[in-house]
């Protein structure tokens, strides 16, 4: 299929396809489910991934492979294009996914029993890599104001960080609550970590997702010694299935103890497929993501114009990044148990806010069919009318 206007419309069942989004999604809630949960788009790949797969898988050879320096530099070249990011390709590190690398960074950069700051609501993988490695939760919860956007609380950082913090995760941009954070906010947050030595993590999974007039800042440019990025074409150009992420560390002490780790645990990568469309991705698919971020942004001032009319006690948090709309659901007295449910009545799966540690909350994925969308705002009027 060419890359025209209608690519994005283009009706193909995903069913049966082992995709966990329709495939389990139906098993556990019926025929008729609409998955609105996991970050995963409901959008075809670039055309230029599917046809370098084509042609990789057309060679009957998959044995070990390596991650080659034209894939690295592919990634530098669209982080400069993008980010503006000087990224050096000696600092980058290959991992099978995201989540691998926080759970490495846990445990390459602090003990058993450490302080490890992160900020609730967040992508719920924060939260359990620090709980099943025996590390020590710090929540220095994000701050909500009365138009529902979030802030960092700097000075909650700054006491955990008196009181011994060893790491800081932080998601940039922030999931689930769309914030793509400032260069203020991320060069305030940098001088605090670094006044007391603490390392910075920033999973960066969903930096190609921020909505003009906000602006991408990256780690990668702040001043600051102890800092890793994590990231991957993955979310960008809805990879996931296919298992590949970076993890840049310019810091060389930083990156040995993480390459060590990896090695202790055996995290290796060079799945021939992922490395494959990543690269074909970075390489080839920039107007396909310019298209998809027009469409995505459609999307969510759509829902929010649906919402506003139809049910305005639903409150949506302003998105700034991300496709994934967060709804505040606490003027209806009920618990997130109670929401998610009576939701999956009506046919219509999303995330419980509770995932991402927060009550009263629910996540819903705006990178979907225009059906999808519109039957979500319908249910959600007809389910929680006042
Ligand atoms: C912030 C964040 N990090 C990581 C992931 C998962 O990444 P991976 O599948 O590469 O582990 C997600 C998926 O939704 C996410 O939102």
């Amino acid at each position: 299929m060419r890359l025209d206007k209608t690519y994005f419309d283009q009706k193909i069942s995903r069913l049966g396809t082992d995709s966990f989004k329709w495939d389990v999604c139906r098993r556990e809630n019926g025929r008729d489910a609409i998955p609105m949960f996991v970050a995963d788009m409901d959008f075809p790949s670039p055309p230029g991934v599917q046809e370098a797969l084509l042609m990789r898988a057309a060679h009957p050879f998959y044995g070990y492979t390596e991650v080659s320096e034209a894939f690295n530099l592919a990634l530098c070249d669209f982080w400069k294009r993008h980010h503006q990011v000087d990224m050096i390709p000696e600092s980058i590190l290959s991992l099978p996914c995201v989540v691998s690398g926080l759970k490495i960074a846990i445990q390459a950069l602090t003990e058993p029993g450490d302080g490890v700051i992160l900020q609730k609501p967040v992508y719920g993988p924060f939260m359990e890599s620090v709980r099943l490695s025996g590390r020590r939760e710090m929540n220095a919860s994000l701050i909500r104001d009365a138009q529902g956007r979030y802030t960092m609380d700097l000075e909650k950082i700054e006491t955990f960080c008196r009181e011994g913090a060893r790491l800081m995760l932080l998601c940039n941009p922030h999931n689930p609550v769309g914030r793509a954070w400032t260069w203020e906010e991320m060069n305030g947050l940098a001088r605090i970590l670094d006044r007391y030595g603490v390392p910075l993590v920033s999973d960066e999974i969903h930096a190609d997702f921020v909505f003009h007039p906000h602006v991408f800042q990256s780690a990668l440019k702040l001043d600051m010694e102890k800092k890793m990025v994590l990231c991957a074409a993955s979310k960008t150009f809805n990879l996931a299935g296919l298992q590949m992420a970076s993890a840049v560390c310019p810091g060389e002490d930083m990156r040995t103890r993480i390459r060590k780790k990896m090695e202790e645990n055996g995290v290796v990568s060079g799945n021939i497929f992922g490395l494959t469309a990543s690269r074909a991705a970075y390489e080839t698919g920039d107007e396909w993501l310019s298209m998809l971020k027009k469409r995505l942004k459609r999307n969510i001032e759509w829902f929010d114009d649906l919402l506003s009319e139809k049910v305005p006690c639903i409150r949506m948090t302003p998105m700034e990044a991300t496709y994934l709309a967060w709804l505040d659901m606490r003027a209806f007295g009920l618990s997130t148990k109670e929401i998610v449910d009576r939701l999956k009545g009506g046919n219509i799966i999303v995330s419980p806010g509770t995932f991402f540690g927060e009550e009263g909350f629910i996540r819903v994925n705006l990178a979907c069919s225009d059906s999808n969308l519109v039957v979500t705002a319908l249910k959600l009027e007809e389910l929680f009318r006042s």
